[in-house]
């Protein structure tokens, strides 16, 4: 969705990217592992840096590139970060990669189905970042909602859908149900009342909301 030039200027002005990192974009680019751009990493960890967070949730933990992105910001305070995921192969890959990072022990990894695993959970949180089961956002955002603190943010990836959302030119006949979840998704959170939220063509789409 957003125009290639701008995408790869953003990028080049990233700060260098530390090996694991690295090594993390190589092995999704290879085995088609979708995990976010740098340049979204890159807003997480300063999202994060700058609210202070340091009781994270995260939902969709892939082989953790999103999860370093953020312990790089929070994990200097002693914050500590939840993630799950339901892919084991993906979940065991994550765990390596946590090691290898040296923060395997402020990271706690679920391994199973957020649609269950997620009202297991209390809170508070002051950070949650929703990044799997697309369709799934509009059912998890009351249990989102009511976990966050005050001021707390909840970032929410992909919700323009490869630009589907967008032009409603849906791929495949199992996205149509997907596309019109995150249009109620977005429109959701831009009129809750509890809620302020910002859009931004970053990345495939990032849905910024504050808890009032
Ligand atoms: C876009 S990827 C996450 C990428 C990761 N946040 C990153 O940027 O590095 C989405 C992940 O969510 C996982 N997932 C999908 N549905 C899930 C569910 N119901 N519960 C837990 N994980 C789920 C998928 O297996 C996939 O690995």
């Amino acid at each position: 969705m957003i125009n290639e030039d701008v995408r790869a200027y953003i990028r080049e002005l990233l700060p260098p990217r530390d090996a694991v990192f690295l090594e993390m974009e190589r092995e999704a680019r290879e085995k088609i592992i979708p995990i976010v751009e740098p340049e979204v990493g890159h807003l997480l960890y300063w999202l994060a840096l700058t609210k202070n967070s340091s009781r994270i949730l995260e939902v969709g933990t892939a082989i953790g590139y999103s999860t370093l992105w953020l312990a790089k910001a929070v994990l200097p305070r002693e914050g500590n970060i939840t993630t799950m995921e339901i892919n084991a192969p993906r979940a065991e890959a994550a765990r390596k990669y946590f090691k290898k990072a040296g923060i395997i022990d402020q990271i706690e990894l679920i391994f199973g189905d957020a649609r269950e695993l997620l009202y297991d959970l209390t809170g508070p949180y002051d950070f949650i970042f929703l990044d799997a089961a697309k369709g799934k956002y509009v059912e998890f955002l009351d249990k989102c909602i009511e976990m966050l603190e005050p001021g707390g943010i909840l970032v929410a990836e992909d919700v323009f859908m490869k630009g589907m959302v967008i032009s409603g030119e849906i791929d495949k006949r199992r996205n149509k149900t997907a596309v019109a979840r995150l249009r109620t998704y977005l429109q959701m959170v831009m009129e809750h009342p509890k809620l302020e939220t910002v859009v931004l063509p970053l990345g495939d789409g990032i849905a910024i909301s504050t808890k009032k």
